[in-house]
C-alpha cells in the first residue's frame, strides 16, 4: 500500500510541478491530498495487479490489416493551459491516430452531461467522482467491437487516472482476445499507469505500450504530435 500511495503522490506532484509555470494562465491544477489519495483508493487497480509485471508488449502483431477503433473520452470548455477549447486535447490525438491508422473513431460521451465548462469546476467533480469510485453512465451505444481487432483507448488523465466513466466502459464491455493500447492527453503525469489499469481490466487481452501527449501540444502544436504519433505507430508495426 505504501509503495502505491508513493507512486500516486509521486504522479501527482509531477503534475503540481507542471502546473506552476503556467498557474496564471488558467485555474491552478488540482492538488491532491494524502487523505484524498487513500480514500480514492477503492476505484482503482488492487495493490496486487500494480505489483505485478504489467502484461504490456511493444509491438502490434503482423496482422495490422485487422479492423482498427479509436475510442476516446475528451472535453470541451476550459482546460488546463489551453484556455476555453471548441475540440478536446484527446480528441485531436485521437484524430491523428485515426488519420494515420485508417481506423474509425468513437468518443465515449457521458449520458447525463453533468461535467463543468470551467476548469476549477470540473476537476472537483472529477475528483468526487474519483472519492466515490462512481460509474458515470455513457450516452447511448459503444460500437460493436466484434468488428475490431485493435483499439486504441484514450482520455485525459484525470486526477492520476482514467477517468472514472472510462471505468463504466470497461466493467461493461468484454474485449477478450483484442488488442488494447492506450493513449493519454496530460499536464505532465504522462501515461498516469493507463496501460498497467487497462490490464487489470482486461486481463485476457494484449496489452500494448502506450503514447502520452501534453494536453497544450495537442492543442497548439498538432503538427508536433502527428509526427510524434506517426513515429510511434511505426515503432509498434502499425
Ligand atoms: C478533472 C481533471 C483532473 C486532471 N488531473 C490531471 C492529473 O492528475 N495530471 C495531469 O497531468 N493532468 C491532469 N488534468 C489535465 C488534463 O489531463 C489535460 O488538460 C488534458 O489534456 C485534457 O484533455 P481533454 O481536452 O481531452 O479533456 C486534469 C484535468 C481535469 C479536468
Amino acid at each position: 500500500m505504501k509503495k502505491t500511495i508513493s507512486v500516486l503522490l509521486a504522479v501527482v506532484l509531477l503534475f503540481s510541478l507542471a502546473a506552476c509555470g503556467s498557474a496564471a494562465q488558467t485555474q491552478p491544477a488540482p492538488q491532491q491530498t494524502q487523505e484524498s489519495v487513500t480514500e480514492t483508493a477503492e476505484p482503482h487497480p488492487t495493490e496486487e495487479a500494480l505489483e505485478q509485471e504489467p502484461a504490456v508488449t511493444a509491438e502490434v502483431s503482423e496482422e495490422s490489416g485487422s479492423e482498427i477503433l479509436v475510442l476516446f473520452f475528451s472535453r470541451t470548455g476550459e482546460q488546463y493551459d489551453v484556455g476555453v477549447i471548441e475540440k478536446g486535447n484527446t480528441a485531436i490525438v485521437a484524430e491523428i491516430i485515426a488519420e494515420a491508422t485508417g481506423a474509425d473513431l468513437y468518443e465515449v460521451l457521458p449520458a447525463d452531461d453533468h461535467y463543468p465548462t470551467t476548469y476549477k469546476e470540473l476537476t472537483d467533480v472529477g475528483l468526487q467522482e474519483q472519492r466515490e469510485g462512481a460509474r458515470p453512465a455513457y450516452a447511448g451505444e459503444l460500437p460493436d467491437f466484434e468488428n475490431y481487432d485493435t483499439i486504441f483507448i484514450g482520455a485525459p488523465v484525470w486526477w492520476g487516472d482514467w477517468p472514472m466513466i472510462m471505468y463504466t466502459v470497461f466493467e461493461s464491455t468484454p474485449l477478450s482476445g483484442k488488442t488494447l493500447i492506450p493513449f493519454s492527453t496530460h499536464a505532465g503525469s504522462g501515461l498516469s499507469g493507463f496501460d498497467r489499469s487497462l490490464a487489470a481490466a482486461y486481463p485476457e487481452c494484449t496489452i500494448v505500450e502506450g503514447l502520452a501527449i501534453a494536453g497544450t501540444d495537442a492543442q497548439n502544436n498538432p503538427d508536433k504530435v502527428r509526427v510524434t504519433v506517426t513515429s510511434w505507430l511505426s515503432e509498434l508495426g502499425l
